[in-house]
């Protein structure tokens, strides 16, 4: 169907501190589901008539087996979550196509995105969509028809269409982040409504600017309120549309500046989500448009306009520089929220069971102490029944001894009379 594989080896990716990990406390809870499971059939083994286990305490080992599987489900689905925000046509769905390496979210000016869209990798071949609370699959073969069908379902700007985008494509999805697409932040009143919904569980949020006019009230507002709702949340700021500076280049080192101080003093002192200088690193000017471009062409997809701006080279390296230090973040982040706490869960659990068998142990140790003292017992009321037989037998034997001499002492008195 013409779809060109991308082999992107990604070994080196910093995503992979998320998937090693991820690798990882999965196989600890096999060994976890193993271990509760070994304690149950111990647990069956002794309990019934005169066990030394009682239901209770097999049923408190069962009931494990569930909590352990439930974690796993939830393990099997944890992923990175970035979450794009801005003002309309600054382009969001352009960002997140280049960093796919595909057209895959429609884009143009105007308002376009009307609703939330999350990009998630799909284990089939086929790209699909689903709306919010529906099963059915719509399956996708092309942009212009996701656009459509997003015309034609008529959504909520604040409903959400997940859009299921083959793995092998791409290598961000296959490495289990999921990109999720706004409608531009100055089209909704119901921006808390958005933050409750979409946001809560976001491991990097990415405010996409537009470097040709300047960071808006609407945009730092909605910032406002993620980061009351959220401790420390981690944002980025891409300055897009930076080809537009080609046409000023006397202005260039003038203006990335300005905006550069605006970006630095928004991030640590209004936010304060980051020190000036982790903030330095979280800004970056961009151009969305050329690096979907020039990611198209390297995948030798047909592509219009071909002629890039004046220094395209150095802007599409300052978003390879993005993606990297965004990939370094997400992975971080994501390990550090979810699974701290799958792995805290996880610890007590083998406590629990520790704990279970320990006192199934104990009641066999004082059973068997206890039989053990009763035999004791038992010994010695033999023995002393033994040492009074010995005795009665010895006083016996002296007394027959007696009689004996005296009846020959009597017998040989007759005899010589
Ligand atoms: P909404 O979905 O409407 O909120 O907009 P958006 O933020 O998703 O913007 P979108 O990606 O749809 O881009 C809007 C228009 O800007 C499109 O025509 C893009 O091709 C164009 N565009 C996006 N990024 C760049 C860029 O870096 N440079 C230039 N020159 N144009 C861009
Ligand atoms: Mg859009």
């Amino acid at each position: 169907n013409g779809t060109v594989r991308v082999n992107m080896s990604n070994v080196d990716s910093p995503l992979q501190i998320f998937v090693r990990a991820k690798k990882k406390i999965n196989d600890i809870f096999v060994e976890i589901d193993d271990y509760v499971k070994d304690a149950v059939i111990f647990m069956h083994a002794v309990s019934g008539e005169n066990g030394i286990a009682t239901p209770q305490d097999v049923a408190n080992v069962e009931s494990y087996v569930c909590k352990v599987q439930a974690i796993r489900e939830v393990l099997k689905r944890d992923h990175m979550k970035v979450a794009f925000f801005g003002r309309t046509s600054n382009g969001k769905s352009t960002v997140i196509n280049a960093m796919l390496h595909d057209k895959i979210l429609p884009s143009g000016i105007g308002h376009t995105t009307n609703c939330f869209l999350q990009v998630e990798g799909s284990d089939t071949d086929e790209a699909f969509m689903r709306t919010e609370g529906s099963e059915e699959k719509l399956n996708v073969q092309s942009v212009s028809q996701l656009g459509h069908a997003l015309c034609a379902s008529r959504l909520q700007e604040c409903s959400l269409v997940h859009v299921h985008w083959p793995r092998e494509l791409c290598a961000l999805l296959r490495d289990d982040v999921v990109l999720v697409d706004s409608p531009g932040v100055d089209v909704t009143p119901n921006l808390d409504e958005w933050i409750d919904k979409y946001c809560l569980d976001a491991d990097v949020f990415v405010l996409v600017a537009n470097a040709e006019s300047t960071l808006m009230v609407t945009e730092k507002n909605f910032f406002h309120k993620v980061s009351t709702k959220i401790s420390q949340p981690n944002i980025f700021i891409l300055n897009n549309r930076w080809d537009a500076s080609a046409s000023e280049p006397e202005y260039l080192e003038q203006v990335r500046s300005q905006h550069a101080t605006r970006c630095v003093d928004f991030l640590s002192r209004e936010l304060r989500v980051c020190s000036p200088k982790e903030a330095e690193e979280r800004i970056f000017f961009i151009s969305a448009k050329e690096a979907l471009l020039t990611r198209m062409r390297e995948r030798e997809k047909p592509v219009s306009s071909p002629i890039l701006a004046e220094g395209h080279q150095v802007r599409y390296f300052e978003f390879v520089d993005f993606e990297r230090k965004f990939e370094e973040c997400i992975s971080q982040s994501a390990v550090r929220t979810k699974f701290a706490q799958h792995s805290r869960r996880g610890k007590n659990i083998a406590g629990d069971v520790m704990a279970q068998l320990e006192q199934v142990y104990g009641t066999a140790t004082a059973q068997k102490a206890a039989k053990v003292e009763k035999q004791r017992i038992l010994q010695e009321q033999l023995s002393s029944v033994e040492e009074q037989l010995t005795a009665i037998t010895r006083q016996m034997k002296e007394k027959i001894g007696r009689m004996v001499e005296s009846v020959e002492h009597k017998v040989s008195l007759t005899l010589s009379q």
